[in-house]
C-alpha cells in the first residue's frame, strides 16, 4: 500500500542533525564560536583563527590544547558525544563552556569538517573528516601536539541558510566579535584571526585583563577604566561615565568564564551607572562574575547564550553594587596629568590637553537622591533601582574664593584645592544637551510659546524643514508648515525660552545640511540635531558675561551629570591641584 501522505517516519540521521545544526550553526561567526569554545575547554593556550572569504569557503581553528585520541576521532564528529559530561548529575554543575556533545556533529551535518588532532603521547596527528553524515578516516600527517578543525563550504548543502549569509566584510566582523569575547573573557590565552591571510586580530597570550582589555577595546579606552572588585565573585574594569555609547555594544558580561549577552546582566551594569551617566547613554564595560555552577543553568538554549540564574536579583544586586563602588571610589572630574608636559603647556585651550582621569580630585561621597528626582522606574519588575549613594561635586560657588571670566571665554575658579579652567561654551553646550536629555524622559520636553511665531524660510532651509520637522519636535522644537516656506514654530525646548525661535530655527536648518549630506542613520541624525541645537543655544566664546551669569553657568554646572565633557566629548575643563601647581613650580 502507498503511504498516505500523513504517515509519521523517523528521520534520517543526517535530517536530525541538519535541524539541530539550525539552532546551533547560524553563521559563520557561531562555528569560530563554538570551536574557539572546544579549544578553550582543551585548556589550549594559544588558539589561531583562519577565515577565507568571510568564512564561507573556510573556518579553521587551531590550538594547542591536549588533543583528541586517535581511537576517539570518528566519536568527536558522532552527534550526543561528549567527553564533558558523564552522569545526569554533571548537567547540574556544568564547568566547561562545551557539554552537548552536539557543535561538531551539527556543522559536519552543513559543511564538510576535517579534524586532526595529536596528543602529548602521540608523534603523528590523526585525521578524520566528516560530511553530510559520513565520517572517514584519513592517513596521519606530521603536526604539533594540539587539534586544527577546519570547516570548509559551509551551507553549501543548505542553500537557504547560504543566501541568509551576508558580504563576506560583515560575516568577518561578527567572526571577529566573537573573538574578542572569548578574548576578554580569557585574557591569558593568546588569540589571533586571519582573514584571506591577512592578520585582522592578534592577542598575545598571558595578559592581565586591563592588558588584553587594551589590547580589545584600544588603549585610549583601555587608559579610561576603573577596576571592579567585588567580595561576591564580580570582578572586571569599567569605563569612566563620561565614555558613552548609543547602545550596548560596549557592555562585555561574563559569567564564569562564559561570554553571555544576557539581559539581567547587561542591566544590571547599566543600574549600576545610574546617576553617574546621562538616562540613555550606555556604558562601555567588562564585568564578569563567578557563580557557583549549581547556582545557574546554562542548559536553556542549543547556543547557550541564555542561561538561567537560580537568583537573578542577586545576581543583579552583586553587579550593580560592585560597579557603583568602584565608579564613587574613583570619582570621575578629569584633572591635569601629574606627569608629563613642561611648564607653559600648563593650562592651554581645552581640547589641546590630553585629559586623563585621576583619583586626586576633591569629591566627597555623601547620600543624596539622583539629581533629576527618583530614578526613573525600571521595567522589569524583579529588578528595581535604588537610592544610593552618589558621589557629589563640590559647590563651586561656595568653595570657590574667586571666579573670573578671561579672554571672553573661559571661566577661571580659585577653588579650596585647586585652579579650575572651563570653557564657557562647552559646559553651556553641554547643560543644554543634558536638559533635553532629561526632559525627554520625563516627558516634560516642550515649552509651548504663547504666541506661535512664523518664521519665513529660504527654499534650502524649507526643503531640510519639511524633511525633519518630525525629529526636530521630537527634541521639542515643535513647528508646522503654515504656508509656503513659512515655518510656524509653537513650542521650543526646556531651557531653550530665551532664544529667539526664528534665529534657533534657521540655525539648526544651516547647521543641519551637513548632516543630511552625510546620510545618518535616525538615532545618529536625533543625537545630532541634538548637538546642533544645544552648541546653537549655548553661549558663545568670545560673549562678555555678567557676574550673574557666570554663577549661573557654574550653578548649571553642579546640577549636570557630566559637565567635563561637551557633548562631542571634547573636554569643558581643567582641573590643577595647588599641590600640583606647587610641584610643577619645584615648590615640593
Ligand atoms: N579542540 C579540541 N581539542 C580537544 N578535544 C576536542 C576539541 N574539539 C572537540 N573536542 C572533543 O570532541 C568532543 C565533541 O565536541 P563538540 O563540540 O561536538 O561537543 P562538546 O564540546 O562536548 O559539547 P557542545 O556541543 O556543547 O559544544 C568534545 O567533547 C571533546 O572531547
Ligand atoms: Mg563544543
Amino acid at each position: 500500500m502507498e503511504p498516505s501522505g500523513n504517515q509519521i517516519i523517523k528521520l534520517p540521521a543526517l535530517l536530525v542533525d541538519q535541524i539541530a545544526a539550525g539552532e546551533v550553526v547560524e553563521r559563520p561567526s557561531s562555528v569560530v564560536k563554538e570551536l574557539i569554545e572546544n579549544s578553550l575547554d582543551a585548556g589550549s593556550s594559544l588558539i589561531d583563527v583562519e577565515l577565507e572569504d568571510g568564512g564561507k569557503r573556510l573556518i579553521q581553528v587551531t590550538d594547542d590544547g591536549q588533543g583528541i585520541e586517535s581511537s576517539q576521532l570518528a566519536l568527536a564528529l558522532t552527534s550526543h558525544a561528549t567527553s564533558k559530561l558523564k552522569v545526569a548529575e554533571d548537567l547540574h554543575r556544568i564547568l566547561t563552556l562545551g557539554f552537548r556533545g552536539e557543535a561538531l556533529a551539527s556543522i559536519a551535518a552543513v559543511a564538510t569538517v576535517e579534524i586532526a588532532s595529536r596528543t602529548a603521547g602521540e608523534d603523528v596527528a590523526h585525521r578524520v573528516q566528516g560530511s553530510e553524515g559520513t565520517i572517514e578516516i584519513q592517513s596521519p600527517i606530521a603536526m604539533r601536539p594540539g587539534t586544527r578543525v577546519a570547516v570548509k563550504d559551509l551551507f553549501s548543502a543548505v542553500p537557504a541558510r547560504r543566501r541568509f549569509l551576508k558580504a563576506s566584510s560583515a560575516e568577518v566582523a561578527r567572526c571577529s566579535a566573537a573573538l574578542k569575547g572569548a578574548a576578554l573573557a580569557h585574557p591569558t590565552v593568546g588569540f589571533s584571526l586571519t582573514h584571506d591571510g591577512r592578520t585582522v586580530l592578534k592577542y598575545p597570550a598571558d595578559q592581565s585583563l586591563s592588558g588584553r582589555i587594551s589590547e580589545v577595546l584600544g588603549s585610549e579606552i583601555g587608559g579610561r577604566m576603573i577596576a571592579v572588585s567585588g567580595d561576591d565573585g564580580v570582578s572586571g574594569w569599567v569605563a569612566r561615565p563620561d565614555l558613552q555609547r548609543r547602545n550596548g555594544d560596549g557592555i562585555w558580561t561574563f559569567l564564569n568564564g562564559r561570554p553571555l549577552r544576557d539581559r539581567v546582566l547587561q542591566h544590571a551594569v547599566r543600574e549600576g551607572y545610574r546617576g553617574f551617566q546621562i538616562p540613555g547613554q550606555y556604558p562601555v564595560a567588562v564585568v564578569g562574575i563567578e557563580l557557583d555552577p549549581g547556582e545557574v543553568d546554562v542548559n536553556v538554549h542549543p547556543s547557550k547564550l541564555e542561561v538561567r540564574f537560580r537568583n537573578r536579583e542577586d545576581v543583579h544586586r552583586k553587579i550593580r553594587r560592585a560597579i557603583r563602588s568602584a565608579l564613587e571610589s574613583a570619582g570621575s572630574v578629569p584633572s591635569l596629568p601629574l606627569e608629563d608636559s613642561a611648564l607653559p603647556d600648563l593650562i592651554p585651550a581645552a581640547g589641546h590637553v590630553e585629559m586623563v582621569s585621576s583619583d586626586v580630585n576633591v569629591e566627597r561621597v555623601v547620600e543624596r537622591g539622583a539629581p533629576f528626582g527618583d530614578p526613573v522606574a525600571c521595567a522589569d519588575p524583579l529588578i528595581t533601582g535604588s537610592r544610593e549613594a552618589l558621589v557629589e561635586r563640590p559647590n563651586l560657588v561656595r568653595d570657590s574664593v574667586r571666579v573670573f571670566q578671561v579672554r571672553d571665554s573661559f571661566l577661571v575658579l580659585e577653588e579650596i584645592d585647586g585652579l579650575r579652567v572651563i570653557d564657557q561654551h562647552a559646559l553651556h553646550e553641554k547643560i543644554l544637551y543634558e536638559k533635553i536629555l532629561v526632559a525627554r524622559e520625563q516627558g516634560t520636553l516642550c515649552q509651548g510659546l504663547l504666541v506661535p511665531e512664523p518664521v519665513p524660510l529660504d527654499p534650502d532651509q524649507w526643503s531640510l524643514f519639511v524633511e525633519y520637522k518630525e525629529a526636530l519636535a521630537e527634541l521639542g522644537l515643535e513647528a508646522e508648515e503654515f504656508g509656503d516656506g513659512v515655518a510656524l514654530v509653537r513650542a521650543v525646548p526646556q531651557g531653550f525660552e530665551s532664544s529667539d525661535p526664528a534665529d534657533l530655527l534657521r540655525e539648526i536648518l544651516v547647521k543641519f545640511e551637513s548632516v543630511r549630506s552625510s546620510g545618518a542613520a535616525p538615532p545618529d541624525l536625533r543625537e545630532r540635531l541634538l548637538q546642533t541645537m544645544a552648541c546653537k543655544a549655548a553661549v558663545k566664546a568670545g560673549q562678555p558675561l555678567s557676574p550673574e551669569a557666570q554663577e549661573d553657568l557654574i550653578q548649571g554646572r553642579e546640577q549636570a551629570f557630566q559637565p567635563w565633557n561637551c557633548p562631542h566629548g571634547r573636554p569643558s575643563e581643567l582641573f590643577i591641584s595647588w599641590q600640583e601647581l606647587e610641584r610643577r613650580f619645584d615648590r615640593k
